[in-house]
């Protein structure tokens, strides 16, 4: 059987920004500025390259080559760190940002490789391959014959964990190898009919990333577990306005981080926002008010998600 998945099938919902609610995801991230700043600049010259002529045309004219290094760059960003830390969130909400940077619509269409890909022999090389195909027939509608394209098309390859896995690795499957190949040869097409399009992919994993598709990736972003004055301001800012004093949210900082006998690694991201944050409403609902001593409990009770390792640490 070798019947292609249909778009509906392969993704299960695209997203068009702008919109307000991807914004609002995104200036809710905490400390990842620069990773944003990086992403939007990247996906705006992919989608917009006439851009950067511009920009030389005015503070460094003559500087063709220069601008060659940065314009043929392949459409990859890749998105590696701890799990919990802003990886999916980002690739899926940054679409607004180069949105309205560059006035024009641009569609995420959401790839996930764990939920998906993990049946029979093959299904993740043709799941590839036909993400790829919508990317490219949906870019190319979009691709103008000069200057700014119309629009633009952003393919997030999530959870790719299995496909960054090095081809050097000895238990890697054949299909695993299948699958890196598709999508390299994705990557590869985009780059040559020079679409208006460009991919995210995520992982765990930096350590394992196939170095060819490394060698590929226009940046690769790292992505870390939030530090005491991130974990500090996501704590803060939900916890203050319910009326928490300085002293608790300082006890929540020191609970949340590394200790010293027990755990090198403090919470993520995730575990604060998805965890935390609600056990410590629901701990109180519906009879009592939040309570700071009872809040500096629950996080002391609470154990961290460990860190993803496969040999060596994660960026
Ligand atoms: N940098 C961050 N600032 C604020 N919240 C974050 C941040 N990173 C992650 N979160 C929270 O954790 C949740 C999970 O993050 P996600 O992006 O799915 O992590 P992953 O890196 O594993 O893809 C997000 O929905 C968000 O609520
Ligand atoms: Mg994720």
């Amino acid at each position: 059987m070798n019947t292609k998945p249909t778009l509906d099938e392969l993704f299960e919902r695209r997203i068009t920004y702008p919109d307000f609610e991807p914004q609002s995801r995104l200036a809710r991230l905490v400390g990842l500025d620069d990773q944003k700043s990086r992403l939007a600049k990247i996906l705006g010259l992919l989608v917009n390259p006439s851009g950067l002529a511009e920009w030389a045309q005015r503070h460094h004219p003559g500087t063709q080559a220069l601008l060659d290094a940065v314009l043929r760059r392949p459409p990859l960003v890749v998105l590696a760190g701890d799990v919990g830390s802003g990886k999916t969130e980002l690739a899926e909400t940054i679409g607004d940002a180069v949105a309205r940077q560059e006035k024009i619509d641009i569609t995420l269409l959401p790839l996930s490789l764990s939920t998906r890909g993990q049946g029979r022999v093959g299904e993740m090389t043709q799941l590839l391959s036909a993400a790829f195909d919508y990317t490219v027939a949906e870019a190319s509608r979009l691709k103008s014959a000069s200057g700014k394209a119309r629009g633009a098309v952003i393919l997030l390859v999530d959870e790719a964990d299995a496909l960054a896995q090095s081809r050097e690795t000895a238990q890697m499957h054949h299909e695993d190898r299948a699958g890196v190949n598709a999508f390299i040869r994705g990557i590869d097409r985009i780059a040559n009919a020079k679409l208006p399009a460009a991919v995210l992919m995520c992982t765990n994993r930096l350590s394992a990333l196939d170095p060819a598709v490394r060698r590929r990736a226009a940046d690769v972003l790292s992505f870390a577990r939030p530090g005491d004055e991130q974990r500090r301001f996501v704590l803060s800012s939900r916890l203050e306005p319910i009326g928490l004093g300085r002293h608790h949210i300082d006890a929540l900082v020191i609970a949340t981080g590394p200790q010293r006998s027990a755990r090198d690694y403090g919470f993520t991201f995730s575990d604060l926002t998805q965890r935390l944050l609600p056990s410590i409403v629901l701990d109180a609902y519906p009879s009592r008010p939040v309570n700071g001593a009872r809040a500096v409990e629950i996080a002391k009770a609470m154990t961290p998600t460990p860190p993803f390792r496969d040999g060596e640490p994660v960026a």
